[in-house]
């Protein structure tokens, strides 16, 4: 198995990922998250939010819809300009992304001839109300970012907010991907953590590099190695239809070097737009506030930490997760479950233990089991109650990484958690 495998299939065992409606056979490119992926992912997301919103200064949030008007996709260019260029085999009817392929003209599948290349739209249509007509087709968005530029004048109205300041969303997206795969890599349906920076033009460079070092920060906070992340600007053909500059964080995933996040200069494209189409003025403070756009998806950011954490050796497979990051914080056991006052000595940790951090409890099978099956879904601390506790109020903590041993007080426990919860 290779390392993705793995990593997929512990997923999928230990309740991290599920492929989509897999009892109906499943829907290609679409993942149900299991109770601890959904806490990695919400805690990924906590730590963003704590990062890009609250430890900055002037940084707003918004929950913005997922199903908006047509016309703020009109205005956006999204309907225009939200294409790839699709071809279809003639003979298997796989379709492709013609950028994707190079020049040849036979279906890599099976050898067929392949069409002209069509621009293919990537907005997932649908419709509103009981009629079907095309007046009632609306997109879902394709990037949470265009509820926030659709706001712009409600925050500020209500805020008064100097320029620099930012307007934060983290949401979901939707985009009917060609050529979707890899995992949770690229889906059809995925979130991202977006930040709309507004600032005057002539600051927008400094700005810049100042996103630039922040999502760097980021990556390495959850536990990124420096090495496997690399910048790469876009070229001016390969740049979104809003952008005057890109630089995307790649990441050495186990199938290549592949984007991870992106950084984009949308100039004033998204307000001016707004404005004009709209009809109402978003100029502020003077003129259309210009904007950085630090854009990470939450899917991949996961597969990274993922990637980043996984370790195994001839004894067991680690998920090395930055404790900030880990579904439990620590796992509380009864050395055996047979014996009533370790067990209820125990419970009592746990209880306490509880009310502060995320806390498992584990009274099967042997320890050595308990500790394996804690490993995998990267619980950093083990917390065991032996006979010893039972005469010095002190218990044993066992450290995933290193899987070393010491004993501690009762009564320091939560404190020394607390202390170690990076
Ligand atoms: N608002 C700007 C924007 O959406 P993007 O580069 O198209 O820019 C930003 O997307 C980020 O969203 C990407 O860097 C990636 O992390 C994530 N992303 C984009 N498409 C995705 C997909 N199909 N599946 C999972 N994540 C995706």
């Amino acid at each position: 198995m290779d390392l993705m495998e793995k990593i997929v299939s512990l997923c999928k065992r230990r309740g991290f990922v599920y492929p989509g409606s897999e009892i109906y056979g499943g829907l290609s490119n679409t993942w149900d998250f299991g109770p601890f992926g959904l806490a990695l992912r919400k805690n990924i997301k906590a730590l963003w939010w704590r990062e890009f919103v609250e430890k900055e200064e002037n940084i707003l949030g918004l929950d913005g819809g997922i199903i908006l008007s047509p016309r703020v996709w009109e205005a956006s260019g999204h309907v225009e300009n939200f294409t790839d260029p699709l071809v279809e085999c003639k003979s298997c009817h796989t379709r492709f992304r013609a950028d994707q392929l190079g020049d040849t003209k036979k279906c890599p599948d099976c050898g067929g001839q392949l069409s002209e290349p069509r621009r293919f739209n990537g907005m997932f249509r649908t419709t509103v109300g009981a009629t079907e007509d095309s007046n009632a087709v609306v997109y879902l968005r394709p990037e949470t970012a265009q509820a926030i530029f659709i706001n712009f004048k409600n925050i500020v109205d209500s805020f008064h907010p100097k320029l620099p300041f930012g307007i934060a969303q983290i949401g979901k997206a939707f985009r009917n991907e060609i050529t979707a795969g890899n995992f949770i890599f690229r889906d059809i349906e995925f979130e991202q953590h977006e930040l709309e920076y507004f600032l005057p033009e002539a600051i927008w460079e400094e700005k810049y590099d100042y996103w630039l070092a922040k999502m760097h920060d980021f990556a390495k906070l959850i536990g990124l190695a420096p090495e496997m992340v690399h910048e790469r600007e876009h070229s001016p053909q390969e740049r979104s239809h809003y952008s005057k500059k890109t630089v995307d964080l790649e990441f050495d995933f186990p199938f290549g070097r592949k984007e991870l996040w992106g950084l984009a200069y949308r100039t004033d494209y998204d307000l001016r737009n707004h404005s004009e189409k709209s009809g109402v003025d978003l100029k502020y403070e003077g003129s259309f506030p210009h904007v950085i756009e630090p854009s990470m998806g939450v899917d991949r950011t996961m597969l990274a930490v993922l990637c980043s954490a996984y370790f195994e050796d001839e004894k067991r497979v680690v998920l090395k997760l930055q404790p900030s990051l880990a579904p439990y914080k620590v796992a509380v056991f009864p050395l055996v479950a047979n014996k009533e006052e370790l067990v209820g000595k125990a419970r009592g940790i746990y209880e306490k233990l509880k009310k502060s951090f995320m806390t498992a409890w584990d009274d099967r099978g042997n320890i050595g089991k308990r500790y394996l099956s804690q490993d995998e879904i990267g619980t950093p601390w083990c917390v065991t109650v032996d006979y010893q506790t039972l005469e010095d109020d002190t218990v044993t903590i066992r450290d995933r990484n290193t899987t070393r041993q010491e004993r501690i007080k009762v009564a320091n426990l939560e404190t020394w958690i607390k202390e170690r919860l990076v």
